[in-house]
């Protein structure tokens, strides 16, 4: 299959190409498309058979559920059984926007977006090219991120195309994602939401405006099983194996010069996912994807994935990855920097 390629401005996409896209969906076909977070894999949401193509193209497990992608809020009701009065309030506050709900599903959503449970994952995009994509195919979209199973989340088009070009129908480019990290997915069908995913919409954003968040056990000790299931697979990682370093920013750096000069004198070519304030104190062999600065969690989130899809194109044998603090966007960071060393984690 030759996977269509089309440039759309991101503030006012040009209606013709979206329609020829939207085209391609409603004939039960896979158009990748941006978000504000990362890009998606699209496919009519209530056709089963679409919805299958799209865990082929990944290669993904078929119990890992997926997010419907909706325009507009009166969507909701023929796709939640019953919105509490919590959702309410954050589809008040977040939508549009990085923020996925966890609601009870109704019938007309099919057992393969949901891998048989009993609720649904929703969410309305901020990118004015995905919400206009949705409207003119008329359903809502099942999109996973656009990358092959395991692999990093694509924030480009290119990144999409490394991964899916040839076994998608088309892709849409409207240039890098800005959040860079996906949507937060928070449980509202518990008494008090649960936190089953950290993103875009960070917890101090959800505490906020709700008062109480529960958080999923599993995302801070990463060995109970999660209740999103796609937490439990391993996830966004480059193809080398990567160490994370998590602690104390002073004597992280140091410890971490230490670890790759023991690598390097064994020989190994290392590489390093760190900010640009310790890549300058790194020895100069080290090959370093510079992710941002210290301090600056929104510009971290951004660049992470690319950070580590570099070393895809540049390989190395081993990669270090400096942690930062768990603060905002830290916490989304630090969640997929961990799942990204398979939980091979440095504590200093
Ligand atoms: O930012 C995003 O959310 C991106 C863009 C494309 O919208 N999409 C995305 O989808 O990250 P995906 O499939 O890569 O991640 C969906 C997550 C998985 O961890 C999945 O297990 C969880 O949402 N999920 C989906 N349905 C669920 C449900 N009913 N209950 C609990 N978790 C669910
Ligand atoms: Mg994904």
């Amino acid at each position: 299959m030759q996977t269509q390629y089309y440039h759309v401005n991101r503030e006012t996409p040009d209606t013709g190409v979206l329609t020829q896209a939207a085209r391609i969906l409603q004939q039960g076909g896979l158009v990748a498309f941006p978000t504000e977070t990362v890009y998606g894999l699209g496919a009519n949401g209530l056709d089963a058979q679409a919805v299958a193509g799209i865990y082929q193209a990944k290669g993904r497990p078929s119990d890992n559920p997926l997010i419907l992608h909706i325009a507009d809020r009166c969507e909701l009701d023929r796709l939640a059984r019953s919105v509490p009065a919590n959702a309410e309030v954050l589809i008040k506050k977040f939508w549009p926007g990085p923020l996925t709900l966890v609601l009870e599903r109704t019938a007309c959503v099919p057992d393969a977006v949901t891998g048989g449970l009993d609720t649904v994952a929703i969410r309305m995009p901020n990118s004015a090219v995905a919400r206009e994509l949705i409207r003119l195919a008329g359903v809502p979209l099942a999109a996973p991120s656009a990358n092959t199973s395991g692999r990093p989340s694509p924030t480009t088009a290119q990144a999409v195309l490394a991964d899916l070009s040839g076994r998608i129908d088309a892709i849409l480019d409207a240039g890098p994602s800005n959040i860079g990290v996906e949507s937060t997915v928070i449980d509202c069908t518990t008494p008090v939401p649960t936190l089953l995913r950290p993103g875009g919409v960070t917890l101090e954003m959800l505490l906020d405006v709700l008062g109480e968040v529960e958080v999923d056990p599993a995302l801070s000790s990463g060995k109970t099983v999660p209740r999103s299931p796609g937490m439990k697979y391993t996830h966004y990682a480059p193809r080398a194996p990567l160490l994370l370093l998590e602690g104390d920013s002073r004597t992280l750096v140091s410890r971490l010069s230490q670890e790759i000069s023991t690598a390097m004198a064994a020989g190994k070519k290392v590489g390093a996912v760190v900010s640009r304030e310790t890549a300058a104190k790194l020895p100069l062999e080290v090959i370093a994807a510079i992710y941002g600065s210290q301090g600056c969690p929104a510009e971290i989130a951004a660049n992470l994935y690319g950070a580590l899809r570099y070393f895809d194109e540049h390989p190395v044998d081993v990669i270090y990855a400096e942690g930062i603090s768990e603060s905002g966007l830290g916490l989304a960071v630090m969640n997929r920097l961990r799942k990204a060393s398979g939980y091979q984690i440095i504590k200093v």
